[in-house]
Order: C-alpha cells, then structure tokens, then sequence
C-alpha cells in the first residue's frame, strides 16, 4: 500500500509538548506533507506526557482506538513521541500493530526521517528511544526560510532549556526528558528575532526550571542576563515558566521589576507547605524561605500575579503536613493554584517510598484545597471589579459570538465584546464581572 504524506498531531501535556509538537509540524509542512484532520490522516503523531497515570492512560486508549480502522483499511499509522513515548514506547510497539515508530523527546531531530521512513515503508517498526540521557538531536530548521507554525499568531512559546537534572522523588520528567541543557543563546534570538518579525507580541520562555539556565555553560551567562537580553530586543511582553524556588534568585526578581516588558507574573512551584514533605519531595527549600521569596518579590513588584502548583497526599503526608499546605495558601494568596493529588510513577524513589496514602484521601484532600482556594480565588479576582486593565487580544473566545479574549500583564484571561480587528492590539478594559477562570469587562475607546 502506497500512503500519501498527510498527518494529524495530537498533543497532550505540557508546553515543552506543544513546543515540539509545533517543530515537527513546522518541519513536515516544509518538507511537503500536508497536515489534515484525524480521519483522512494516514499518519497519526501522538505526542503524550506521562507526568500522572491518568494522562498515560489518555494516550494508550487513544492509541487502542486506532484498532479497527487499522483491521479494516491499513491505516493509520501512529508514531508514538513526547515524555509518554519514553515511558511506554517499547511496550506500545510490541502491543499495537499500527504503532510503527517510538520516539523520544531528545531523538526529536531525527524524527521527520524516521516518519518519512516508515510512510515509505510501513512493515518496518522503528525504535527512537532515548538510551542516553544527554544525547540530544536537535531539530534545526531555517527560520529566515519557514514559517514557525503555532497556536497563535501574537504569543509564541521559545524553548531556553531541555530537560532537568532537579530529580523531586515524585517527578517522572527527568528520566523522560534526560538531563539539563540549556540553548545556545544565539539559537533564542535568532528564534525570537523571527517570531517578533512575524508578528508575535508576546514571548514566554520555556523550560522545566529556566531559572538554571546557562548553569551548564563553561561561563557566567545566566538566566537574569538571558532575561535581559531578551527584554531588550523589545517583545511587548515577555513571561517564563516554570521557575524553582531554590533557583529563583534576586538578580532575576531585580530584571523583571526593571524592565517594563517583563510581565509582572510568575508561577512558582511550591508542591507542598510542610518542610518534612518538602525534604522528602527533594525540593531544597523550607516554607520559610519560599515565604521570603514571595516577600521580596511583592515588595519589589507590588502587582505580581502569582500561580503556584501543589500536590496532595505524597506518601507520609499527615493531616497536619496537609494542614500546613492550606495555611501557605491561605497566608500566600495565590491567583490560581494547578493542584494534583500524588499519582505514583514507576522508577521515581518516591514510589518506593512507606505510608503512601489511599487514592480516596489523596482525592479528597484535592477536593478540600481546590475549595479553598477557590475562595481565596473568588476574593481576589473581585478586586478587579470596575478597574481598568490592559489586555493584548489575542483571539476569540471559545464561547459567545463577537467575544474575544485576552491576558492581563498579570496574566488573568478576560473575555470582552469586540471585533476580529481587535487581534492583536493591545486594549484597556474596564472589568464589569469576575469570575474565577476568568474575568470579564467592556473595552474602553481609546
Ligand atoms: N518543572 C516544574 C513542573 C513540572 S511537572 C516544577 O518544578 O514545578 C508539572 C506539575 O505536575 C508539577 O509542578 C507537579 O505539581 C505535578 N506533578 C509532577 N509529578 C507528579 C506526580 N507524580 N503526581 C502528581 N502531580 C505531579
Ligand atoms: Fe520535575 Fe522537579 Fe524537574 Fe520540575 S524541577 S520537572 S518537578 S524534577
Ligand atoms: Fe508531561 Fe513531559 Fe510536560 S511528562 S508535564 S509533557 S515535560
């Protein structure tokens, strides 16, 4: 059977996700294939992550899903990359017959070839896994030649750093990811050159803790001096995750209060209030020092909007231990939390761990926190009530006709009535109503 280049890619996960999924894609339109819907795709790209069970699960049924087409007409066939590929590939390839190719999240250069291979020839099965956690096959393109495809045509995700050598005892992602390493500065500006050139607005750096860029560079460039550097090649606005408390310095606080295109928002992970979950976690800050922390950057940047991610029920977490995380909470005041009760990931020491706790606590002490904050939440975004705020528009809102949307410098959505002529413009609001997920207002005519 002869298969034309056409292919469909699903991503699931993080931005690091999303960012390759938009490289590949980008690579594959210039190299000629056509990117169509899932049913006339001959080849299907999953790029999945494996960061709790339940996103594992989302890929293997999809890719169970595949099956009776598969019996029936030969196609499609599914290449199997992203963070879950890594985890689940060898087992996925023996298991699934329409499964033809596994790839890694560092083997992501070689795999426009390898997908050209397999099209060609699709009785072979192809094995990219990562054996070398340091190996990287960077996927280089032209951007003065190609477009950079992506979601949206004013933000633009730029990757600074691959991978991470942090190793918290609960995390999956450095044995999927491989080990740290930052991108060649000129790399980032030549990329963020062209996405400035094509129109985008908004830069967010990437990397599963930027704050340690360049620590593996033979010299003192760092994440504040990046910062810099990208802050002056004038985006309008630039935002980065993810950051570690431990690495998140003053110097960088410093940058962002000094530059005005810096926006003043940050997440900043806590994963847990209490300092024996935080030790066991292999996180290497204590609740006072991250409280210290969120000090001097309210005092520096007085109008941060600050996002945080926490887990519940790690193994050992007593009530008081869960107690301790709801008093950060309530003491810190975070703008929105991206809580998870604890999913144990095989290999990970944490999973080996004593006195891990019934799946029903860990949910139910989700459900508690998730109420809390959604007051503390609630609280907040009322404040915003009849103020004024600056939003770039940057698309349509996925509800409502004629409604569009947009982020605060602070990073909070707004929905408002306007025209497509909107996109793109930077526009002041003033907020009629808030909601929790979103606040919403009219625009203000200039
Ligand atoms: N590099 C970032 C986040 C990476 S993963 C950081 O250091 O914070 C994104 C989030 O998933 C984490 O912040 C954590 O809250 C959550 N997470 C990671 N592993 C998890 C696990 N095993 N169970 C539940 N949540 C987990
Ligand atoms: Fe995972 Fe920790 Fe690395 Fe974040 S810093 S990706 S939580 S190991
Ligand atoms: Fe998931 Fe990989 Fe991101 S495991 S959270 S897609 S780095």
């Amino acid at each position: 059977m002869i298969y034309n280049k056409n292919f469909c890619i699903k991503t699931y996960g993080c931005q690091m996700n999303v960012y390759d999924a938009n490289r590949v894609r980008t690579v594959l339109n210039f190299r000629g294939w056509n990117e169509v819907n899932e049913d006339e795709a001959n080849l299907i790209i999953i790029t999945g992550c494996s960061v709790r069970a339940k996103a594992e699960q989302k890929v293997w049924s999809e890719m169970g899903r595949y099956e009776n087409s598969w019996k029936k007409f030969k196609r499609p066939i599914v290449a199997l990359t992203g963070c879950v590929a890594q985890n689940l590939g060898q087992k996925a390839l023996s298991r699934f017959q329409w499964v033809k190719l596994v790839s890694g999240p560092r083997h992501i250069g070689l795999l426009p070839d390898a997908l050209e291979q397999i099209i060609k020839n699709p009785d072979s099965k192809l094995n990219l896994l990562d054996h070398d956690p340091k190996e990287f096959f960077n996927l280089d393109f032209d951007p003065d030649n190609t477009t950079i495809l992506r979601e949206n045509k004013f933000k633009a995700y730029v990757t600074i750093a691959h991978g991470c050598d942090n190793f918290c005892t609960y995390c999956i992602v450095p044995y999927v990811r491989g080990r740290f390493l930052s991108r060649k500065p000129d790399d980032i500006f030549n990329e963020i050159n062209f996405l400035l050139n094509d129109g985008v607005k908004e830069i967010t750096l990437l990397g599963q803790n930027v704050n340690s860029y360049g620590k593996d560079f033979n010299s003192n460039l760092n994440f504040a001096w990046l910062l810099n550097k990208v802050s002056e090649m004038n985006p309008a606005r630039i935002r980065f995750v993810t950051s570690l408390p431990q690495d998140f310095t003053e110097d960088i606080i410093n940058v962002m209060a000094d530059k005005n295109n810096i926006c003043p928002s940050l997440n900043l992970p806590i994963q847990s209030g209490s300092n024996k979950i935080l030790k066991l976690m292999n996180r290497k800050y204590t609740r006072e020092e991250y409280f210290k922390k969120v000090e001097i950057l309210r005092e520096k940047i007085p109008d941060i909007g600050l996002t945080t991610d926490i887990i519940t029920g790690f193994p050992g977490e007593t009530d008081e231990d869960f107690n301790d995380s709801l008093d950060a909470l309530k003491k810190i005041k975070f703008d929105l939390v991206h809580s998870a009760a604890y999913s144990e990931r095989e290999g990970t020491p944490a999973a080996k761990m004593p006195n891990s706790l019934p799946v029903e606590l860990r949910l139910s002490r989700l459900e508690t926190l998730n109420k809390i904050q959604d007051e503390i939440t609630a609280e907040i975004n009322k404040n915003y009530n009849n103020k004024t705020v600056e939003v770039l528009a940057d698309d349509f809102a996925p509800k409502g006709e004629n409604l569009l949307q947009g982020r605060t410098p602070s990073d909070k959505v707004v929905i408002f009535p306007g025209e497509k002529n909107l996109l793109g413009k930077f526009v002041n609001i003033k907020i009629t109503h808030a909601e929790n997920w979103c606040l919403h207002g009219e625009v203000i005519p200039e």
